[in-house]
């Protein structure tokens, strides 16, 4: 069952019923300024850290599910009947209710007894405001006479502290009202040097900035009493909760239609100059007026809204494919490049299922969001990894996250993840490969921000991959340290307090658990680490890694193999974890998927029968698996995995993440049928059918979809922040339609169903446009051999690099 439908031409996904399975949502900005909105306005925004400068508040997991948000009444001042266009708060029968999410901006509207209106949201490039355009057309064959109220309920900027000290929250809210423009400015007489502000266009009728006025006593946002009665009472917060609202009286003629632009945004002042006049309290408003007035000004918001319109044509526009299938089309010329571009910015920190407090910026996680955008914003993609790499400890090691407003590495949710350095190594071979830019590799980086220790990111890829050379186990496999990208095998935790941390807690020291996913990933890793040092002049490197991969290979071969599927681990004790000896989690889909990647077994028959295993114990209709047989009970020696009841997250979901490894794998073992299979198993536009059981937005990926030991096998949770992104990304793009940049060109390398006709890509690369035709026949399998360009032809499948950087170049690839 649908909830809405595509609009691939407007690049919108439109929501055509309020009451979806679960909020679905969307992101406004893409810089400094960012929000997040539902499909009922729900939501909230902040600056740069969801944490440390929230703007706005919003309460998870409440019920309803979705409260607080930007939300807009109307009241019909003859009748004192009052709605929400959003359908929430008020959840009144709508006519034509429409949520269309669009790239960075979102536009919701209905119809209510005559009267039409619609807001559009969107956060400027460039700004740290957002604007909501709220239009208001009369339907009615007479004259209206209608209230308008927008609200936003700040938040006292920390949103823990926010959560959780009232003693001290109730007394410290401030606020200033002037020219009907709210600035809230709680601590700013003291340490911040930030304020935020809520403006609106229209002549004002009344305003409120104490919550308690605007809701009245025991009431919530569906039932504001100044809303209901019509009438602000200019309240000014102190203390409490303060908020904004802005009464506006529309007087609509028949078919008029009248806009109201109201902007929240936020400001920064020098230290020395927070007040005017010097000495005084009140905010020194001289950099926010002018900022105000120009988007106050609707012929302003149209251009900064086609110019927001522009970038993302601008960005999508660098791989663009036409293919006979919809899915594949949408996903990667729209929503998969776009998710990406998410997780970019918020990588796991803000989201329906992420609060915003928890979790910073992943070393692992950012890492691997790179493959998925590293070709829209390679500029972008360098200063992360530098960002990175800073936090990176001098061991090669690394700390887990780090906050995005100080860039410092905290061992919030844990160290010593034995994986995670060589993901660093991946993310800079898939920046070099994108752009060429081999003076990366000299940029002086600091280990762990310290000033004094900076060193060349040369230097930084070769520590991490010392690191896991340093720490190899009996078999010769890498240790797992804390955890591996698997966050939940916990070797050597032994957790026996309730809420305990899995991941930073370590109970038994000097054990000796090995992980074979770090073997099949060093393998990757080594790999790639040789072709950088070659490009880097480096021969001593070049042959070490190449010789570390080798070896590593046998390891994994022999120790690291079960007879028909790779294991997955050996645990503290030295016991085997992912063979056919253990009872539950006899096999694991990540090894599987990372040691083909890494092009183990490829030419021995392992990979093959890894492969046949999954199909038979790993896969279901909705995707694979994690693991099978599901743990039943809490395995004191693995750790959080088997917390989870079967098919949920870690013990037995479909862990979207690993999923693309198996699609790559597929297609490296030349099986497009198969490849292409797994990608539409999960792939959301693909599930948008079957909504109703996977709940999730049909236009991004979630993390997990419950398996298939699941009561609600299908269900997908923890939808937009997930590596799922990035590597789905990967596996459609680079390895199904096979369009993948390597250091010495761009790779035309489809591997594809038999069924497939020709298709076109076009890709820009290292400046030129390439304008690319697989030429296929329907029914033929087989890999591309011969290219030709601009009509002359070129042995292989490599186009080599750009002869005329600025140049646009017409491709023709055969299939044979
Ligand atoms: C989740 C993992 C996640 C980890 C982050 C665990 O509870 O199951 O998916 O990576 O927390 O710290
Ligand atoms: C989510 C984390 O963000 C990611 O880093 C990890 O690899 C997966 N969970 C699996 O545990």
């Amino acid at each position: 069952m649908r909830y809405g439908h595509f609009d691939d031409e407007r690049r919108e996904y439109i929501i055509t019923r309020p009451d979806t399975p679960l909020p679905w949502i969307n992101y406004l900005g893409s810089e400094a300024y960012f929000g997040i909105i539902s499909n009922t306005a729900g939501g909230y925004s902040f600056y740069r850290d969801a944490r440390l400068r929230r703007l706005t508040r919003y309460r998870y997991n409440n019920a309803p599910l979705d409260v607080g948000g930007r939300y807009v009444y109307l009241r019909d001042d003859e009748t004192g009947d009052f709605w929400s266009p959003s359908w929430q708060p008020t959840q009144r029968e709508l006519e034509d209710y429409s949520c269309r999410h669009g790239l960075g901006y979102t536009v919701i509207g209905s119809k209510y007894k005559g009267i039409r209106a619609e807001t559009l949201y969107f956060v400027p490039l460039g700004e740290d405001l957002e604007v909501w355009r709220i239009r208001v057309t009369n339907d009615r064959p007479t004259r209206a006479k209608v209230s308008l109220f927008d609200s936003i309920e700040f938040c006292l900027w920390e949103a823990l502290e926010d959560n959780t000290n009232f003693q001290r929250n109730y007394s410290t809210g401030q606020v200033e009202v002037e020219d009907g423009v709210i600035y809230h400015k709680t601590e700013y007489r003291e340490r911040r040097n930030h304020f935020a502000f809520f403006a609106c266009s229209a002549p004002l009728a009344g305003f409120d900035t104490q919550r308690d006025n605007f809701l009245g006593a025991y009431r919530g946002w569906d039932r504001p009493i100044v809303v209901e009665e019509g009438k602000a009472t200019d309240s000014i917060a102190h203390g409490w909760q303060p908020m904004g609202s802005h009464h506006v009286k529309l007087d609509l003629a028949p078919g008029e239609t009248r806009e109201v632009v109201v902007l929240l945004g936020y400001q920064e002042n020098p230290n020395d100059d927070k007040f005017d006049p010097p000495g005084s309290q009140t905010i020194n408003k001289k950099r926010v007026k002018p900022v105000i007035a120009r988007y106050l000004d609707p012929a302003n918001v149209e251009i900064a809204f086609q110019a927001l319109n522009d970038h993302w044509t601008r960005l999508l526009g660098i791989l663009q494919v036409d293919t006979g299938s919809e899915h594949v089309n949408r996903m990667v010329n729209i929503w998969n490049a776009y998710q990406c571009m998410v997780t970019f910015n918020l990588s796991r920190s803000a989201s329906l299922f992420e609060s915003g407090i928890g979790r910073g910026m992943g070393f692992r996680d950012s890492s691997q969001d790179l493959l998925g955008f590293v070709h829209m914003i390679p500029a972008r993609a360098r200063e992360r990894l530098i960002d990175i790499a800073a936090t990176q400890l001098p061991t090669g090691g690394a700390y887990h996250q780090y906050q995005p407003l100080t860039k410092r590495g905290n061992n919030d949710i844990g160290g010593g993840f034995n994986d995670d350095p060589c993901w660093l190594v991946l993310g800079v071979a898939a920046y070099l490969k994108e752009t060429g830019d081999v003076a990366i590799l000299d940029e002086l980086v600091p280990y762990d921000n310290k000033p004094g220790t900076e060193m060349p990111l040369y230097d930084h890829l070769q520590r991490s991959l010392q690191y896991n050379l340093d720490r190899l186990g009996p078999h010769g496999l890498p240790l797992i340290g804390r955890a591996d990208w698997n966050d939940c095998l916990n070797l050597n935790c032994f957790s026996e307090t309730p809420g305990e941390s899995f991941q930073t807690t370590e109970n038994k020291g000097g054990g000796v658990a090995e992980s074979v996913f770090i073997g099949g990933l060093f393998v990757l890793t080594s790999n790639e680490m040789a072709k950088i040092a070659a490009l880097h002049g480096d021969t001593v490197q070049a042959k070490a890694s190449a010789d570390a991969a080798a070896s590593m290979t046998r390891v994994v071969e022999t120790a690291g193999w079960d007879g028909d599927w790779f294991r997955r681990a050996y645990d503290y004790f030295g016991k085997v974890v992912g063979s056919k000896e253990n009872a539950e989690g006899s096999i694991f889909i990540e090894p599987q998927g990372i040691c083909i990647v890494a092009g183990i077994g490829l030419e021995n028959g392992m990979a093959q029968k890894a492969l046949d295993s999954v199909e038979e114990r790993l896969a279901t209709k909705h995707g694979i698996v994690l693991n099978n047989p599901a743990f039943t009970h809490y395995y004191l020696e693995l750790g959080e995995i088997s917390t989870y009841p079967e098919g949920y997250k870690e013990n037995a979901g479909i862990f979207c993440h690993t999923n693309p490894w198996l699609m790559i794998a597929e297609a490296m073992s030349n099986d497009g049928e198969g490849a292409l299979d797994y990608y539409l198993r999960i792939c959301p536009s693909a599930r948008e059918e079957i909504s109703e059981i996977h709940r999730c937005e049909p236009y991004v990926y979630a993390q997990m979809i419950a398996g298939k030991d699941a009561p609600t096998h299908g269900e997908a949770k923890n939808s937009w922040l997930s590596g799922t992104a990035a590597w789905n990304f990967v596996a459609i793009s680079q390895w199904i339609l096979g369009i993948r940049a390597e250091y010495d060109g761009l790779r035309v390398d489809p591997v594809l169903p038999a069924a497939w006709e020709s298709f076109t890509v076009t890709r820009q690369f290292r400046g030129a446009t390439y304008k690319i035709r697989i030429n296929k026949t329907r029914g033929q399998a087989g890999r591309v051999s011969s290219l030709t360009i601009d009509g002359r032809k070129v042995e292989g499948n490599l186009i080599p690099l750009p002869v005329r950087p600025d140049g646009v170049f017409e491709v023709e690839a055969f299939v044979k």
